[in-house]
């Protein structure tokens, strides 16, 4: 067997850079593993876009190769860029290497850097010191430093500031001693030796030159679900890298290596005790991650809004007109007992869950707190039995997220699960899960998933307030039947962006812009606060309306734009009424006022420089319809700011790193 490493870019520095947040692909089958692993990576790139790699170990037929027959059978061909997936795909085909037509085994790495410049050399895969093996890692390695100076004592020589590596050279010591009947059970059983050595968070694969036809990798902490095909198997960070081949699937749990091959999908512990992986059916189409002629994911994901919270709402009450969650470990008498909620979360998560706090008070009168789940356990917070702590993730491995939920489970209280992604951490250790049907969400800015966790949040606190017997069940039919005229309404909404468009061509160039709501529209306004810094990298802020005069208004001046969520005038009208004074407060400032309001309010008119109506909604399901024009908004001032709007800078899809 032959090594060969054609983009090898290695130089020894005395720092060690770890990889955040990453996606992850490995292939086992008889069809050309690297377009199948570049495509995976394609629809993996929205987890981290520093850098990409592949590592394919080429099958042994005589005509493998590429077309100029350059390459020869037995060799691992390891081929690794900076920057985005399209600077390595220029690499491979400067190297003639896009016509290889066999290569029958291959793993491919897309990485978010957490520490230091991303560069050629700390892009993944990674080499062993003998070329045998190559290695890709999502995670950090948090032992790594200690691991690193015995194997540069033992006069092994580093090519990149990884902790990657230290893994890739681990496994191939481990390599020389494994015990296996095969090479492939060599290389699994070489894994677990090196994951019971490794702390902190990975996901590992790795391909061996001497066993082709078989990738292993192992799992801590960090995604990983594998593939099931016809003749051929995946493993993947998530199902999207491979639902144009199968949609069935099998759940990895926690400290678990896997073994795949064209036929075999073998799963163990790190003691190499077996395990049943639990297999799962994907109900996502593999056209739902494709951008189906939108300029953006983003725009795509937006426009299907009314469709995800339609779905989400599905066949959620029962003949008898309760309210059905997915997968519930608890009994009612579990949630009767609840006297305080807790919401963690993250980011957009986050701002779903500050609604949910009023709809949830509202509806059960059970005491609830927000908080961001990187807070929440060092703080201490005081929980029991009687707790339910409800974590909203889109992606479902959110690290903060999941380290709130552990340290919840840990204290005796309950976790319920709000969650997009099936096959997911968070689900997986929660005792009740409410899946929101949005379909993967590939821009990383959160548009249908934010929605889809506004609806799942109504269903649980209508949930609570029905099994402890605060709602009748005609009240809560009464609010589903609201909940289910809110994708007409999405839709209307939609279908009057027109002018929201012309005024981001408008704001492209500003300064800084203010958000400001009362009540749910405060949420609201933070939420359209995050989209414009992540999308186009202006100093936005979202204000509760009434603490502008504690010190925020200072910040206006000449020209601000201020964007106003304002609240019904019916129903709660005492919040509205105070809106339209802090709008008039800062117009008397110098503000050009941007109102979001709903339609008939005539009273804003006077203060508004701009005037948007949604349609006319219950107060609480608002955030519905107010966030549509705010995210429109964000994404057409990045559009014209020249950003790339599906990927923007520093950012990724799914942060697995606390
Ligand atoms: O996958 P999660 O819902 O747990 O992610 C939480 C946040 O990282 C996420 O919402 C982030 O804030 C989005 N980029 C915002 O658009």
């Amino acid at each position: 067997m032959r090594v060969c490493d054609s983009f090898a870019h290695g130089f020894c520095s005395k720092f060690c850079y770890g990889t955040g947040m990453c996606g992850i692909v490995g292939y086992a089958g008889a069809r050309p593993a690297l377009n199948i692993v570049l495509d995976g990576l394609r629809r993996l790139e929205y987890r981290g876009y520093d850098s990409a790699g592949v590592a394919i170990v080429l099958s042994g037929d005589t005509d493998d190769g590429d077309a100029a027959g350059r390459r020869r059978p037995g060799e691992l061909l390891t081929a690794k860029r900076a920057g985005k997936l399209a600077n390595l795909e220029k690499a491979l085909a400067e190297e003639g290497a896009h016509g290889l037509r066999v290569g029958a085994t291959g793993i491919g790495h897309t990485r978010w850097a957490t520490h230091g410049g991303p560069t050629d050399r700390n892009a993944h895969p990674h080499r062993s010191f003998d070329g045998r093996v190559a290695v890709i890692h999502n995670g950090i390695i948090e032992n790594f430093a200690k691991l690193r100076a015995e194997l540069e004592h033992d006069g092994i020589e580093f090519a990149s500031d990884t902790d990657t590596e230290c893994a890739a050279h681990l496994l191939a010591r481990a390599l020389q001693d494994a015990a296996g009947a095969t090479p492939g059970e060599k290389l699994a059983e070489a894994m677990r030796i090196v994951s019971r050595r490794l702390e902190g968070a990975f996901t590992l694969l790795a391909v061996d030159v001497e066993a082709p036809g078989v990738v292993v990798g192992a799992r801590r902490n960090s995604p990983l679900v594998v593939g099931r095909g016809e003749g051929e198997n995946y493993l993947a960070s998530d199902v999207s890298a491979f639902i144009e081949h199968t949609r069935e699937a099998v759940e990895l749990g926690q400290d678990q290596v896997v073994l795949i091959s064209p036929t075999d999908i073998v799963i163990t512990d790190f003691h190499g005790n077996p395990v049943e992986g639990k297999p799962f059916h994907i109900t996502w189409d593999a056209s739902a991650a494709e951008k189906s002629g939108y300029e953006y994911f983003m725009l795509k994901e937006i426009a299907e809004q009314p469709h995800a919270v339609a779905e989400t709402l599905l066949g959620r009450l029962n003949e008898t007109g309760d309210l059905m969650l997915d997968e519930v470990r608890l009994t009612d008498q579990d949630l009767r007992d609840v006297d305080k909620v807790f919401i963690v979360a993250c980011g957009t998560a986050y701002h779903a869950g500050m609604v949910a706090k009023y709809a949830i008070e509202h509806w059960t009168r059970i005491p609830c707190e927000v908080e961001l789940a990187s807070e929440f356990r060092y703080r201490d917070p005081v929980l029991d039995r009687s707790t339910l702590v409800v974590a909203i993730s889109q992606s479902g491995e959110t690290m903060d997220t999941l380290m709130a939920l552990r340290h919840a489970k840990e204290q005796k209280a309950r976790v319920l699960a709000i969650c997009n992604t099936n096959g997911s951490t968070i689900p997986r250790e929660s005792d009740a899960v409410l899946y929101t049907h949005a379909g993967p969400e590939i821009a990383v800015a959160s548009t249908k998933a934010f929605l889809t966790q506004l609806v799942a949040c109504y269903l649980v606190g209508l949930h609570l307030a029905q099994v402890r017997g605060v709602k009748y069940a005609d009240e809560v039919a009464a609010i589903i039947a609201q909940l289910q005229e809110m994708p007409e309404k999405i839709e209307q909404v939609l279908s009057m962006m027109a002018p929201i468009r012309e005024l981001a061509r408008d704001l492209a160039e500003a300064k800084s812009v203010l958000f400001i709501g009362r009540h749910v529209s405060y949420p609201v306004a933070l939420e359209g606060a995050l989209k414009l810094k992540e999308l186009a990298y202006m100093h936005a802020e979202g204000f509760a309306a009434g603490e502008l005069k504690h010190g925020p208004i200072a910040l206006i001046d000449e020209g601000t734009p201020v964007i106003c969520v304002v609240p019904s005038p019916r129903g709660r009208g005492v919040l509205h009424d105070k809106v339209v004074s802090n709008i008039q407060e800062v117009r008397a400032r110098g503000a050009r006022t941007i109102v979001i309001a709903e339609e008939g309010d005539v009273a804003v008119k006077p203060y508004a420089d701009h005037l948007f109506y949604v349609p006319i909604t219950p107060t609480l399901l608002a955030p519905l319809v107010t966030t549509v024009p705010l995210q429109v908004l964000a994404c057409e001032i990045a559009s014209a700011r020249g950003h790339d709007v599906d990927q923007p800078r520093n950012l990724a899809k799914s942060v697995t790193v606390e």
